[in-house]
């Protein structure tokens, strides 16, 4: 999954993602997350306690808040 996040003028600022690698990471669903900057770059990645921190308080749906997975 990949979101793109926009400033409030409408730049983009960061593209963060989050993806299954089987057996990564049982505890956190196996989420793989990754903040990329606009050019590229990777400035986190992996089991990132800040994006799980938040994502963790929708936990109950696969850590992913927009839609309905389950
Ligand atoms: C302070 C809370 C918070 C933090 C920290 C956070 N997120 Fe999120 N994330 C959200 C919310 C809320 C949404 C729902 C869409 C929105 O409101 O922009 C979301 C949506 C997403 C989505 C789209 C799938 C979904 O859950 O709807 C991805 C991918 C994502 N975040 C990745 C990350 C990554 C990678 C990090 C760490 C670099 C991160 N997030 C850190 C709150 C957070």
């Amino acid at each position: 999954m990949i979101k793109e996040n926009y400033t409030d003028d409408r730049k983009l600022f960061l593209i963060t993602v989050m993806y299954k690698v089987k057996d990564f990471y049982p505890a956190g669903h196996d989420w793989y997350w990754v903040k990329f900057k606009p050019g590229g770059d990777a400035r986190l990645e992996g089991k990132v306690d800040a994006c799980i921190d938040c994502h963790v308080g929708v936990a109950g749906n696969d850590y992913v808040f927009t839609g309905n997975i389950k």
